[in-house]
């Protein structure tokens, strides 16, 4: 696992915009796992500015989001399928079929949540899969206690993350409390993770995630035994980190988890 310590928001969102534009250029049809909520905004704004003034070329690039609410319609404004084409796609060449978003008004939300993994796998899995983190250490909406093996599904939010997102709604009481999300293997199984946390509220998640034991009840501690890990953190978010992580290599723990999972 990578830590990258930069001066504050604005650094984190150009740094993480060079990576996934790193990743375009080089493999044209990627297929780039996307994160919402406040932190990665920067990054899409910066995206949108190397497509405008230096042409960085969605048109082959396949997209797959972590999460949507459930029993929200595409155009509710608090969706995800909202924010991402407010934020990304109307601004991009990408072309609308290779958009992927769990869809939040399924019927059969299990039936929803297995074709969008079989989606994931026919796709041939994830290159590069852009997070976030809860405040309590969440990835997608994982909650603490998700289950290390689950791949996408339906999962119940935690009062902390109601309360976290409420700024996105009229009032807390209209904070969807249910949400389809890839599960913690589904996001394990991409090729490079790329994990960015902003502003001091994220510092202890982030200490826990890079330095403390890996837990359920720290969901994106799983991370310290994946291959390929990057954090962007900016000094707010990185300020309880005491630098044991450079020593974190896991390479021990790396191989018990392959040996399980894959
Ligand atoms: C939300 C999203 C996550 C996101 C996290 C942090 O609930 N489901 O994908 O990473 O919480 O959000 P923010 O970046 O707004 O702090």
């Amino acid at each position: 696992m990578k830590v990258k310590i930069v001066e504050d928001y604005a650094e984190m969102s150009r740094d993480a915009a060079e990576v996934v534009a790193a990743m375009v250029r080089q493999k044209p049809n990627a297929i780039l796992g996307l994160a919402t909520g406040s932190t990665p905004l920067g990054m899409y704004q910066k995206l949108v500015q190397l497509h405008r003034e230096e042409g960085l070329d969605f048109s082959r690039v396949i997209t797959f989001n972590l999460d949507e609410y459930y029993g929200l319609a595409p155009d509710h404004p608090a969706s995800y399928h909202y924010y991402m084409w407010e934020n990304l796609f109307r601004h991009i060449n990408i072309r609308p079929e290779n958009i992927h978003i769990p869809d939040g008004t399924a019927a059969d939300v299990e039936k929803e949540c297995k074709n969008y993994e079989a989606r994931i796998r026919k796709a041939g899995y994830i290159d590069l899969q852009v997070l976030g983190i809860g405040a309590n250490g969440h990835i997608g909406f994982n909650e603490p206690g998700t289950d290390f093996g689950s791949e996408t599904h339906l999962i119940e939010l935690t009062e902390t993350t109601i309360q976290a997102n409420a700024r996105f709604f009229a009032s807390e009481k209209d904070v969807p409390r249910q949400a389809l999300s890839m599960g913690i293997k589904s996001i394990m199984r991409s090729r490079h993770i790329l994990l960015l946390a902003s502003g001091e509220a994220k510092a202890e998640a982030v200490a826990a995630a890079v330095e403390g034991p890996v837990t359920q009840m720290v969901p994106a501690s799983i991370l310290q035994l994946h291959p390929d890990v990057t954090f962007i953190v900016d000094q707010a978010a990185a300020q309880y980190l005491t630098g044991s992580f450079d020593v974190l290599l896991q390479n021990e723990k790396n191989a018990e988890y392959d040996k399980a999972n894959r």
